[in-house]
Order: structure tokens, then C-alpha cells, then sequence
């Protein structure tokens, strides 16, 4: 019997580890996840590739953990807004939420209401532990209203490219066929692999 691979995945975002949990189980793939609820404060750079390495080296160091793990940062990225709000996600979410994106995107029409999620995932394998990183992209559009009830944070405005429904439309298993997440954590099951 093959033994199962443990990957701890640090973050306080229930609906992160829940859709990571759905991709670790499906096709017998021998993954457990083991989360850990730690709140490390978040960078404000304007890279996530930098947020994503600096969280992880930051975590490395403050809790001196001994074992592999990642950790994830993701951002939306509008191109008419310039890339807004991009590695200012969470603060944006917090602030304005996706009503204030749906009125910065009022006057937005066709290619303009495009978006990009992008999700890193940084990786710190033991011993050696320097970060390791996974880019996954999702490419859709900005809805013109808020639809559905899943999901989490901007899911309910982002339709995923040549979809009808937006992200919080989707169960999470549809989500996890093609979203920015799981395109990041399948790079890193392949690199385990
Ligand atoms: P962070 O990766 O937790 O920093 O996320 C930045 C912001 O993007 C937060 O407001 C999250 O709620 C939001 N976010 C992260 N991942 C997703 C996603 O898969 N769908 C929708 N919003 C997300």
C-alpha cells in the first residue's frame, strides 16, 4: 500500500481550505492536508509572488516550523483598472467589496469588464524550506451584477471565461475544474510527483 503524503497548508481562509481539501481527495491522489490556523500579517508589495515568498519566509521564521508546507495568496486583476485591485485584494474586499468594483466598473463594456485571478502558491519543503513557487491563472470577466451564493470573496462578480455563471454559481467541485487555485495547487501535486 502506498503510504499517504501529509502537506501542511497555513492559512485562516476556511473556504481555501475547503476547496484545497476537495482537490487533495479527488482521484485517490494520496494527499491529506493537514491545516494550520496561523495569522501571519500579510505584506503589502506589489508583486504576490513577493507577498506570497515573504509570507512564507516569514512563517518559516517566526514559528521555526520543522515540517513542509504552503501557503497561498491570491489576487484579482482588472486590466481596465490598471490591474486594480490586484496585490490589494483583501484590502479592497474589505473596503469597497465587490459593490464598489461592480460601480468602478460602471461605464466598462465587452473586453473591458475582462479580469485574471491569480493565485500563488508558495512552498517551503523540508530542510531545506526556501520558498518554492506555483503561479495559477483563471481568466474571465467582470459580471454586471453580483450572482449567486457560493464561493467566497469576489467569486459572486467574476464569470469565468465562456461561462455563463460566476464562480459563486459554481459548486466547488465545478470551481476546482478550472480555477485559479487549483491551476496553482496542481503544479505543485506535479513538482511533489
Ligand atoms: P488573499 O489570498 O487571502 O490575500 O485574498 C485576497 C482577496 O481575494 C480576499 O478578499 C479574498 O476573499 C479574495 N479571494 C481570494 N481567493 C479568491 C477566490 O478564489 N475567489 C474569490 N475571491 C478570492
Amino acid at each position: 500500500m502506498v503510504s499517504k503524503r501529509e502537506l501542511i497548508f497555513i492559512t485562516t481562509n476556511s473556504h481555501k481550505v475547503k476547496e484545497i481539501n476537495e482537490l487533495a481527495d479527488a482521484e485517490s491522489r494520496n494527499i491529506t492536508i493537514l491545516h494550520r490556523d496561523y495569522d501571519y500579517p500579510e505584506l503589502q508589495l506589489d508583486e504576490i509572488e513577493a507577498v506570497a515568498q515573504e509570507s512564507a519566509n516569514y512563517i518559516r521564521e517566526k514559528t521555526g516550523i520543522e515540517d513542509s508546507f504552503f501557503i497561498e495568496d491570491t489576487g484579482l486583476f482588472i486590466p481596465a483598472l490598471n490591474g486594480f485591485p490586484g496585490p490589494f485584494s483583501a484590502f479592497v474586499f474589505r473596503t469597497i467589496g465587490n459593490e464598489g468594483i461592480l460601480k468602478l466598473m460602471a461605464d466598462k463594456k465587452g473586453e473591458a469588464r475582462k479580469a485574471t485571478f491569480k493565485t500563488v502558491v508558495a512552498f517551503c519543503e523540508a530542510p531545506q524550506k526556501t520558498p518554492v513557487l506555483f503561479v495559477g491563472i483563471a481568466e474571465g470577466r467582470i459580471a454586471e451584477e453580483i450572482r449567486g451564493r457560493g464561493g467566497f470573496g469576489y467569486d459572486p462578480i467574476f464569470e469565468f471565461e465562456g461561462a455563463e455563471k460566476t464562480f459563486a454559481e459554481m459548486s466547488t467541485e465545478e470551481k476546482n475544474h478550472v480555477s485559479h487555485r487549483s491551476r496553482a495547487f496542481e503544479k505543485l501535486l506535479d513538482y511533489l510527483s
